[in-house]
């Protein structure tokens, strides 16, 4: 069997809480392969080092690294910004840092979702201090009108509406990280 989504058969475990698909397994395996591509043809002759922001970002960092046909270099950091509610505090906290160091680096940061774009700034401003010698962002998601902070994304996957997401790495509560595709949530927080 195939993994789990609702372009094959019904998630009944999760079903309860799923209500649409907003991008399918089908829709997110095609855009990362073209943002793969780009990638590597941007970074032709300089592979970056990926920061994948954990969690949420593992799933889309673990296919996005296969799709990049150049010696990239990966690390990860972990924040926390929500706590366990669908709200965002505007409080970022750095739960784990990176192990390399990025001076005149080539640094992409690897993300799940753009919403208020807060933890995004922090990160840009966090990271911008190390000096890096390019830092970019390679967003999966990003929520339309939502964002309160300017960003400048140089690779999105898709612009999507504001509802609360989950599946492919996005999580509320810690589940549903492990579908492979991307619901709204209609369930209990
Ligand atoms: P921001 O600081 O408001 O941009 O929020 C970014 C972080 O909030 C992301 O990295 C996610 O961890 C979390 N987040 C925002 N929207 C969603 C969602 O729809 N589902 C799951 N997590 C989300
Ligand atoms: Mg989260």
């Amino acid at each position: 069997m195939g993994p789990l989504s609702r372009d094959d058969f019904t998630v009944h475990w999760a079903d309860h809480d799923l209500g649409e698909v907003v991008v399918s397994a089908k829709e997110i395996a095609d855009r990362v392969n073209e943002l793969g591509r780009r990638i590597a043809s941007d970074y032709a002759g300089r592979p970056p080092l990926l920061v994948c922001v954990l969690k949420g970002a593992v799933n889309f960092m673990a296919d996005l690294m296969r799709a990049i046909e150049l010696p990239v270099e990966i690390d990860f950091m972990a924040v926390s910004s929500y706590g366990a509610a669908t709200k965002t505090s505007g409080v970022v906290r750095i739960v784990k840092d990176l192990d390399v160091d990025l001076l005149n680096r080539d640094v992409l940061i690897v993300e799940d979702v753009v919403d208020s774009g807060l933890t995004l700034n922090y990160l840009r401003q966090y990271l911008g201090a190390r000096n890096p010698r390019t830092l970019e962002v390679c967003a999966l998601l990003l929520k339309e009108g939502e964002q309160r902070v300017e960003q400048s994304l140089k690779y999105v996957g898709f612009s999507i509406p504001a509802d609360f997401v989950v599946g492919y790495g996005l999580d509320v509560n810690e589940k549903y990280r492990n579908l492979d595709a991307i619901y709204t949530f209609i369930g209990e927080v």
